[in-house]
């Protein structure tokens, strides 16, 4: 794994409630992992990995992915959906391990990624260094 690798963790226990029954339920992060890993072996982009995991404690907001990079900030996204979105999280991760410290650009995030951002954290190595990690959104 290189030090541009980003992982994107994919909640596979996200539950989408068919109607309104409590009981009826789909799990759309399962279908979102095994499509984004189909895409990423199409694509031969190696430095993009794919990873389940159980919960990332935004339930309700299905399918949630964080994304991750070694030194980079991480984000965080939902409302994403198997069928619709594979193409802009491979085209924000490709972005977040092309980019120095994890800020993705404005202008190359997807209509996903502006939408259902939830939250970012920055690299356990993040310094008070405050004029790096302004965003281009809220420079101007
Ligand atoms: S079950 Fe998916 S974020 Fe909690």
């Amino acid at each position: 794994m290189s030090e541009s690798t980003v992982t994107v963790f994919v909640c596979v226990s996200c539950r989408r409630r068919l109607g309104d029954c409590d009981d009826a339920f789909t799990l759309p992060g399962r279908d979102l992992a095994e499509a984004l890993r189909s895409r990423l072996q199409q694509g031969g982009h190696a430095d993009v990995v794919v990873t389940p995991v159980d919960c990332l404690a935004v339930c309700k907001r299905p399918c949630t992915v964080a994304l991750s990079g070694a030194d980079k900030w991480t984000y965080l996204i939902g409302d994403l959906d198997p069928q619709l979105h594979v193409e802009e999280i491979v085209a924000t991760a490709l972005s977040l391990g092309a980019s120095g410290n994890g800020i993705v650009p404005w202008r190359e995030r997807p209509a996903s990624f502006r939408k259902g951002v939830i939250a970012r954290v920055p690299p356990i190595t993040a310094k008070d260094d405050r004029q790096i990690f302004i965003p281009e959104s809220v420079e101007s």
